[in-house]
């Protein structure tokens, strides 16, 4: 019909989107072959029944697990140009995309490795399919904040190729105030800090990631509603929000997609974007997300709109490339 019509056509741009979440069932199983990895999936029905998550640790489980498939240059280079040849249909014209580089460079895949492969999709599809990127690197929250700083030291060898850094995996027990001393260091070396805070955990955790880490942008940030100052404080300061529908319904943050929070945030004066996470693990890419939550938030075509010129103000690309892009 006409909205889904809107939703396909309209520009946009991911701002919530992680690389290794877009590993899809077959990719996973063609590259465990080629790299001979285990697996104990025989089967794409294997994977896709695998996929049912009672909440985020669940998930990241699997996750971490799936991309073990994931060891040379080729394989980053290819994960990275199936999510662009996908989300081109999708209307995408740019994104702003994580990678957890710890994740492999913890069993042996050097940092160059996975950014190069990542570095060189994103430059194809510059080319090839006219959109513009840019690359936020995750530290794990997970593990020690000296694992943090190593790839911190990493990522300042390329510059030219991250623009930011961010904070992802387990929430409950990792909050911000673990990670202050290298926020600090990273925006000192001159990366935008943006961080994963209210998904699981607390309006307290977006505070922290607030007024501790510095950030510029909140990666879900869906409890910062149940706490009205703060939620003023989001509307005044229009610091952008980045939420993820069907992640949320699939790692049971809400009950049903009616719960989702995007529309009460938009009406509460807040700058949200709609996002997929890990699209091959929540059952949905972008436009997914966007038809999701039009249906069960029964979202107007002016909302729709709005959404979709969210996601570019919400960016971090200059104001002029934005005209461009809108
Ligand atoms: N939350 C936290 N960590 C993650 C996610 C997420 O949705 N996806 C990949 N790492
Ligand atoms: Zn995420």
């Amino acid at each position: 019909d006409f909205a889904n019509a809107l939703i396909d056509r309209l520009p946009k741009a991911e701002l919530h989107l992680h690389i290794e979440g877009t590993l899809e069932p077959e990719l996973m199983l063609t590259l465990a072959k080629r790299n001979k990895v285990q697996l104990p999936y025989e089967s794409v029905e294997d994977v896709a029944k695998a996929y049912e998550f009672d909440c985020l640790q669940d998930f990241l489980d699997l996750y971490y697990m799936g991309m073990s498939v994931l060891q040379t240059e080729r394989d980053f280079h290819d994960l990275t140009w199936a999510y662009l040849l996908k989300v081109k249909a999708d209307g995408l014209t740019h994104v702003e995309m994580f990678f957890d580089p710890q994740a492999h460079t913890d069993r042996g895949i050097s940092f160059e490795t996975v950014l190069g492969g990542i570095v060189l999709a994103l430059e194809q599809a510059n080319r090839e399919l006219g959109i513009t990127s840019k690359l936020i690197m995750c530290f794990l929250r997970h593990l020690p904040e000296e694992q943090a700083f190593d790839a911190l030291e990493c990522a300042c060898k390329h510059k030219d190729h991250i623009f930011a850094v961010g904070l992802d995996s387990s929430e409950k027990g990792f909050p911000p105030p673990l990670f202050e001393r290298v926020f600090a260091a990273a925006r000192g070396e001159g990366f935008t800090p943006v961080a994963h805070v209210g998904e699981e955990g607390t309006a307290e955790n977006v505070r922290e990631g607030l007024d501790l880490l510095k950030i510029e942008r909140i990666d879900h940030g869906n409890q910062a509603l149940s706490d009205p100052e703060l939620t003023a404080r989001l509307a005044r300061q229009q610091t952008p929000l980045t939420m993820c529908p069907l992640s949320n319904l699939r790692l049971k943050g809400i009950p049903t997609l009616g719960h989702s929070p995007v529309k009460r945030a938009m009406d509460a004066g807040l700058l949200v974007t709609v996002n997929s996470d890990d699209p091959s693990y929540f059952g949905g890419y972008l436009n997914d997300n966007y038809r999701a939550i039009h249906q069960a938030l029964d979202l107007s075509e002016k909302d729709i709109i709005k959404l979709a010129k969210n996601s570019f103000a919400a960016s971090f690309i200059s104001d002029s490339e934005k005209q461009a892009h809108i």
